[in-house]
């Protein structure tokens, strides 16, 4: 099994400056079942795998002073899957949550979670509580794991927390705009992505932050997500650096 060990980069010759630098990356993490299926592999060692990339994502992130990335972790759409498939990877979170707390406390980044937690089995969401909580004074990045997450509920609920606020007389529908939408999101006080990776070559989103992508640049490379390096990671920020962002403006002269 080939292994990625973090390989040293200077700073310099990878991160660019400030203003071309993304605030805020996103990583819709996939490719874990195929990268095991090549191998003769169980899909779950796939996402045991996975998981040492994110430890190589998160701490890229803070060498390169990237403040916001948030990980697609798990979907409404995969509690579909087999219950096996399902208790393994909620098994593995919680392992990640213990384990990492440690790198998150070194780096003094906070890990927040979006999505329908309360689906999440009890000791997982615990766990993620009490990581939550230990990290909350932490002011150097923030680290969000999108958990039993969709683009559309979350929407959904945003315009039940709204609707609530209008029957209470608190809101006045004809004041609702696009900012009132984005501060009941589950996203509220997160600066929209910049960036959005994902592995594993598939051109979709799949219910992934649907109002907050709405001008990401999207980043899409053909490696499986246990392959994922932090040089790769790099590649894609340089990438990013050199794209002009136009927002439906005009490019300059
Ligand atoms: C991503 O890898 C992990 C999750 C969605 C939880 P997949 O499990 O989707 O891997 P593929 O797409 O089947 O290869
Ligand atoms: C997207 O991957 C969800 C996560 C990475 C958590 P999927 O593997 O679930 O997406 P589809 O089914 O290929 O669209
Ligand atoms: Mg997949």
């Amino acid at each position: 099994m080939e292994d990625h060990p973090e390989r040293r980069v200077p700073r310099s010759a990878i991160v660019p400056a400030d203003d071309h630098r993304p605030r805020h990356v996103a990583v819709i993490m996939d490719g874990n079942g195929r990268w095991a299926r090549e191998r003769g592999l169980p899909r779950i060692e796939g996402h045991r795998r996975g998981a040492q990339s994110v430890r190589r994502v998160v701490k890229a992130c803070a060498d390169a002073h990237i403040r916001y990335l948030t990980l697609y972790a798990f979907s409404t759409e995969n509690w579909r899957r087999p219950p096996g498939e399902v208790r393994a990877l909620m098994e593995l979170l919680e392992r990640f949550l213990k384990e990492r707390l440690g790198d998150l406390k070194k780096h003094r980044i906070r890990l927040n979670a979006i999505g329908d937690l309360e689906r999440l089995p009890a000791s997982v969401r615990q766990t993620l509580d009490r990581v939550c909580r230990a990290t909350s004074s932490y002011t150097e990045g923030v680290l969000t794991l999108a958990l039993s997450y969709g683009g559309r509920a979350e929407i959904a609920t945003a315009v039940r927390r709204i609707a609530r606020e209008v029957r209470a007389g608190r809101l006045d529908p004809d004041r609702i705009d696009e900012n009132t939408v984005t501060a009941h999101l589950d996203t509220a006080g997160l600066p929209d992505p910049d960036l959005i990776i994902r592995t594993s070559g598939e051109m979709r989103l799949s219910n992934f932050l649907l109002w907050q992508a709405s001008y990401a640049e999207l980043w899409v490379t053909s490696t499986y997500w246990p392959d994922f390096t932090e040089q790769e990671f790099f590649r894609a920020i340089d990438d990013y650096s050199r794209r002009r962002r136009r927002f439906g403006g005009v490019a300059d002269a």
